[in-house]
């Protein structure tokens, strides 16, 4: 048992135009509990973001967050959104080196650990992925390069400021693969990357810090999932896109 209150996130990807995504969150509202188990999240393109604000105008069950951000407060920086900027529309999260960021536009941890700062220095709450490729867990590296990558992408943090961090591991094979970690397989990682965080951060924050999962929750999978001592809560990707999947996943907890 723990003190940590479940983070059920829903990662849209680059899927729903502004009425689409304000259509899907009305949706989703519609179907979850006057009182939610979970703490629950959305996390829309850049695009729809206002949009999604407005329809959660009058909505305490669901906070908004963006998939990444930069770390400057404004400048010329093409193609980036500051994290003020994001504040401003509404989100109060943030993710910061998904893997498809990492695999696909090259970030690194250097770079992620940027993105992280620049939000907890502007207010937002940075959720820090993880994970290792399918060769990566083949070679039996799987816990060294989740280390390596939680050492990286936290260098500079405080273990005062672990307190707005949530961290997301999600193992790349798994990620819209269909093929999930099993509930054991998760639970090893999560337990090492809590041990890891004592040595960084102290027992305390280590206790306290939400590690989520992600790759190939499924409303028929996340209960086991979630089951595990050491996962806090599910990143969804493709099940987050239908409103009752995604609330039967919020339910799971
Ligand atoms: P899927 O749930 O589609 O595998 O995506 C996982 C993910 O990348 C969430 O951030």
């Amino acid at each position: 048992m723990s003190a940590r209150r479940p983070l059920i996130a829903g990662n849209w990807k680059m899927y729903r135009t502004q009425a689409e995504a304000a259509a899907l969150v009305t949706a989703l509202c519609q179907r979850l509990p006057a009182q939610p188990a979970a703490e629950v999240l959305v996390l829309p393109p850049f695009t729809a973001l206002a949009a999604v604000a407005q329809a959660l105008a009058s909505e305490s069950r669901v906070a908004l967050g963006a998939q990444n951000c930069h770390w400057a407060k404004e400048g010329a920086y093409t193609g980036e959104v500051s994290p003020w900027m994001l504040l401003d529309v509404g989100c109060t999260y943030v993710l910061a080196g998904h893997s498809e960021r990492r695999q696909l536009f090259g970030e690194t941890d250097a770079l992620v650990n940027k993105r992280a700062r620049g939000a907890l220095a502007a207010g937002l709450k940075p959720i820090v992925c993880i994970g290792e490729t399918l060769q990566e867990r083949d070679a039996g590296r799987t816990l060294s390069v989740v280390a390596s990558q939680l050492a990286g992408s936290l260098a500079g943090v405080s273990a005062e400021e672990m307190a707005h961090v949530t961290l997301a591991y999600e193992p790349v094979w798994a990620i819209g693969t269909g093929r999930n970690a099993t509930p054991a397989q998760a639970q090893e990682v999560h337990a090492q990357v809590r041990e890891d965080l004592g040595r960084l951060f102290g027992a305390a924050a280590a206790l306290a810090t939400r590690i989520l999962y992600g790759g190939s929750v499924k409303p028929d999978n996340a209960a086991a999932l979630l089951g595990q001592m050491d996962v806090d809560g599910a990143l969804v990707g493709g099940a987050s896109l239908d409103a009752a999947g995604f609330a039967t996943i919020c339910a799971a907890v």
